[in-house]
């Protein structure tokens, strides 16, 4: 709670407004207890019809008076209930985009996706609705009791006694309903985050025709869902009938002790009528609170969940923000060894050592699983090595603040990645400033102008959810468009033409020729005849560096390159 208070500190006026408004509409309730109390004793009791209409329009007045009051409570208060979980799903996602791989690879990122839409909602109706309901319970209970107090101190007194009984349920089933409230929300992030891979991988779901079994995992899933909400809703309902069952039960008492007060001559009829008007005041508010209480136990959970996304560390983060100077674009890996978190201890890369020099082109070639892209990844540094070091330049990765250091590659990557926009915004991702003129010029030279002039809208077809407008080899165009155009001084290549037919894959290839020329360039490549023309060879195995060299030196030194490159000039 406290740390949901904190979010609404930047808006104190608001609150404040918000505040005076709510203490408006609840004294014009309170005071309207005073004109029902004059209406009964000087306008009814007394026979007196002109002061009868008076007191009347001054209660109107006093009405209309809480009405607006009432407007700008609920305005300010339901503003101030999107707005602060604005600011969270805004804190939130910032911090989400902060998280390493590692973080990604052991959550479902449809469970995340859920938990940001869902436990903010909770958020935004707790705070505009709960908060407000529950601020003005409170003033009018108070206020409520104050004038009972001056109504009838005898009768207040007995209504008195009767608050901590009410008080015993709201203490006994609060936790629990807070307890399930969280076990919902958890179900529900589960449930989205099954349709969100379901949905993803549709093909693969119908190609298998697994849509019965799919169908029924969810409906488990919905079961489970219904079941926490169950719980939920049992103990929230119990409460309310709970408190509800003290409350009145202690208001017909107390009025059937100030009745009898009446008729004995101890208070008149109009102080009655007020005390009543107050006890029933009290009364709702103090069953509102209950019902309130039960939300804020929900919110309560839901914050949890967000406060743990926020207090995952960031477990990849610069350690200074001073740029340095890069003057040589040179990598060099000393004795790399590296496990992926939280896999065992098997190393992926053991004591690895490469040294590629500036504007030079080095291919890695290898089995699959040998630990290729995963070197691209630390040298991206997505992840930090446990042994060794890497240089670019001069530079330890790790002294180099990370924007600067990622700024310095281009990567292709091994599926090709494309965002739901258009052909334009998807290979200006790496140069948003780029030109138009840019932007084509980079697809000509990915030999993707072609294909693009056919799609529907050209340059401005929106190109679907992961790409799913194009075929393979043109998502690979498109990947390598984007790097081109993003003119960074190191190239990773992993895999980067294996989609394209022969043709195609020769024209692409002399594109890169062209671009890789004064840059430093790492190629992996299963194909021999990506890799021939390379400076260097580097013929990885099971995460280690098993021989380097030119083609011509590998063919006679090295048995597995050997075999791989003779594979090849057999098929
Ligand atoms: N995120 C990850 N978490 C744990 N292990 C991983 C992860 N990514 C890859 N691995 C493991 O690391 C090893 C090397 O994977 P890597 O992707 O680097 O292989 P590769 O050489 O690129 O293979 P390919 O040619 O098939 O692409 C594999 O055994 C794989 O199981
Ligand atoms: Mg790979």
């Amino acid at each position: 709670m406290r740390w949901l208070f904190a979010h609404l500190l930047p808006y104190k006026a608001r609150v404040v407004i918000a505040l005076v408004a709510l203490s408006i509409a609840a004294a014009s309730w309170l005071v309207m207890g005073q004109g029902v109390k004059l209406v009964v004793d000087e306008g009814f009791m007394a026979d007196n019809a002109a002061r009868l209409d008076q007191v009347m329009l001054v209660v109107l007045a006093i009405a209309v008076a809480g009405s607006v009051a009432a407007f700008f409570r609920f305005y300010l208060m339901l503003w101030l209930g999107e707005r602060v979980s604005a600011d969270i799903r805004n804190e939130v996602y910032a911090h989400l985009l902060s998280l390493s791989p590692a973080f990604f690879s052991q959550t479902r990122t449809g469970e995340v996706i859920s938990r940001f839409t869902s436990d903010t909602t909770v958020l935004q109706t707790v705070i505009g609705m709960g908060m407000s309901m529950a601020l003005r319970s409170i003033i009018g209970f108070i206020g409520a009791l104050v004038l009972m107090l001056i109504t009838s101190p005898l009768l207040t007194l007995y209504v008195l006694l009767a608050v901590p009984v009410v008080m015993i349920p709201i203490r006994v089933l609060g936790p629990r309903v807070r307890r399930y409230s969280r076990l919902s929300q958890d179900t529900v992030a589960n449930m989205g985050a099954y349709v969100d891979e379901s949905l993803h991988e549709i093909q693969t779901v119908q190609a298998y025709t697994q849509e019965t079994i799919s169908r029924q995992s969810f409906a488990n899933l919905v079961d489970k869902v219904m079941e926490a909400a169950e719980q939920r809703i049992g103990y929230r309902a119990l409460l309310i009938a709970v408190v509800m069952a003290f409350s009145i039960s202690a208001i017909v008492v107390v009025a059937w002790l100030g009745a009898r007060s009446v008729l004995d001559g101890g208070i008149s009829a109009g102080e009655l009528a007020a005390f009543m008007f107050y006890a029933v005041m009290a009364g709702g508010s103090v069953a509102t609170i209950s019902e309130v209480l039960g939300e804020i136990q929900k919110a309560a959970g839901a914050s949890e969940r967000m406060m743990e996304l926020l207090d995952t560390p960031t477990q990849i983060s610069s350690t200074s923000s001073q740029q340095v100077d890069i003057t040589q674009h040179s990598l060099t890996l000393q004795n790399v060894t590296f496990t992926y978190p939280g896999s065992g201890e098997k190393a992926v890369l053991q004591d690895v050592n490469i040294d590629i020099a500036q504007g030079q082109r080095v291919a890695l070639v290898g089995p699959s699983g040998a630990g290729k892209s995963t070197l691209f990844q630390l040298l991206l540094r997505f992840y930090d090595i446990q042994q060794g070091a890497i240089i670019l330049g001069q530079h330890d990765l790790k002294t180099m603040p990370l924007k600067q250091l990622r700024q310095q590659f281009a990567l292709v990557s091994q599926e090709p990645v494309i965002f739901a926009s258009s052909v334009l915004e998807n290979i200006a991702y790496g140069r948003p400033d780029a030109s138009k003129e840019d932007i084509k010029q980079a697809a000509k030279a990915a030999y993707a102008d072609d294909f693009i002039g056919k799609l529907p809208d050209g340059y401005d077809t929106n190109l679907g959810e992961r790409g799913v407008r194009l075929s393979g080899g043109q998502k690979q165009r498109i990947s390598i468009a984007r790097a081109i155009l993003s003119k960074r001084p190191i190239l990773l290549l992993d895999e980067a033409t294996s989609a394209l037919d022969a043709r195609s894959e020769r024209e692409v290839k002399l594109a890169l020729d062209e671009l890789m020329k004064d840059k430093t360039t790492l190629i992996i490549a299963h194909r021999l005849s990506t890799v021939v023309n390379a400076d260097s060879i580097v013929v990885m195995d099971e995460g280690k560096v098993i021989a380097q060299g030119t083609h011509a030196q590998l063919l006679n030194e090295s048995p597995l390159y050997k075999q791989f490159a003779e594979l090849q000039l057999v098929s």
